[in-house]
């Protein structure tokens, strides 16, 4: 069940010009599932009134430690980058539905597909892959290298399982995600499963979709970005349409019955 807490900050860094990393300490935080997030109100005052969804990018060690990587979009992320270490932050965590790791053993493959930022809740779902031993990739795509200035991180929990690709080629492999992801769809030795999961802008999501479903129906998970009020299911403000559904009901709520997929649920 979420609850609201008062988190105190631990820590607050800038990591290049566009993004954050912040470390609370929420003490009595329930254990979070990979793809799960938090509401976190970003101002003292009431504007802006709505709390901000950020993706749990890692928790623990330690009763409450949670961490978020966050990129300054607008104004709640810069009011959010005003907080200090020592200061009081308030949040309702853990929201939504997380990765399924159902199926997923040492003999399966996991590649974990990051657009940008998308990298926060495919690094928590890795760390958890990790305890698991599941063999993981992990591609992580930008636009040029400043974008991907929070990628230290990822690199060394990674080593080797990490694939870099940006588009003016100012860091790894030019081009997008879906090149690295589409030559290792081709190799199909030396695993019992693949698995795909996915996190970034719409357009790539439906391309990672495409080759999911057209290299050999490989199972897809895709955490989805809305803008949203509650965070918590009650004002149907973050709806998505269900895929091949009709009706006034063929919705899914992605804060609620996501932000996590399956494929096949959701229009992509
Ligand atoms: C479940 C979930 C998890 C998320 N996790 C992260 C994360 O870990 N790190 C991170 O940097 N961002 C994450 N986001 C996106 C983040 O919530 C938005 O960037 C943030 O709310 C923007 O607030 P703002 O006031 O700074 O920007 P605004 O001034 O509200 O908007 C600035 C720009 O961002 C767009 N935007 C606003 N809200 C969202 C939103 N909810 N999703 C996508 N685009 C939005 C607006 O359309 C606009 O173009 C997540 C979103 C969701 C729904
Ligand atoms: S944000 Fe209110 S139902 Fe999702």
């Amino acid at each position: 069940m979420p609850e609201q807490m008062r988190g105190v900050i631990i820590s607050h860094t800038p990591l290049g010009e566009e993004y954050r990393e912040l470390t609370v300490r929420a003490r009595g935080m329930p254990p979070a599932e990979p793809g799960q997030f938090a509401g976190l109100k970003v101002s003292k005052t009431r504007d802006p009134l709505l709390r901000r969804p950020l993706s749990i990018y890692d928790q623990g060690p330690g009763d409450g430690m949670l961490r978020f990587l966050y990129r300054l979009a607008g104004k709640g992320t810069r009011l959010l980058a005003n907080f200090r270490e020592g200061e009081d932050v308030d949040l309702i965590a853990p929201l939504g539905r997380g990765f399924s790791l159902e199926g997923l053993t040492p003999k399966s493959r996991a590649l974990l597909v990051a657009g940008g930022v998308g990298a926060a809740p495919l690094y928590f779902l890795a760390r958890k892959l990790q305890e698991k031993k599941v063999p993981i990739t992990f591609i992580l795509g930008g636009q040029r290298a400043a974008d991907l200035s929070f990628r230290g991180k990822i690199a060394a929990a990674l080593g080797e399982g990490l694939a870099i690709t940006t588009e003016d080629g100012s860091l790894g492999r030019r081009g997008l995600v879906t090149g690295p992801l589409r030559d290792l769809l081709g190799e199909k030795q030396g695993f019992n499963s693949l698995h795909i999961f996915a996190c970034g802008p719409g357009p790539m999501l439906r391309e990672v979709a495409r080759l999911a479903r057209e290299m050999g129906e490989f199972p897809l998970q895709v955490s989805l970005e809305a803008v949203m009020a509650c965070g918590f299911g009650a004002c149907l403000g973050c709806v998505c349409p269900a895929d091949g559904e009709e009706g006034s009901e063929a919705y899914r709520r992605v804060c609620k019955e996501g932000p996590v997929f399956f494929a096949g649920e959701v229009e992509l």
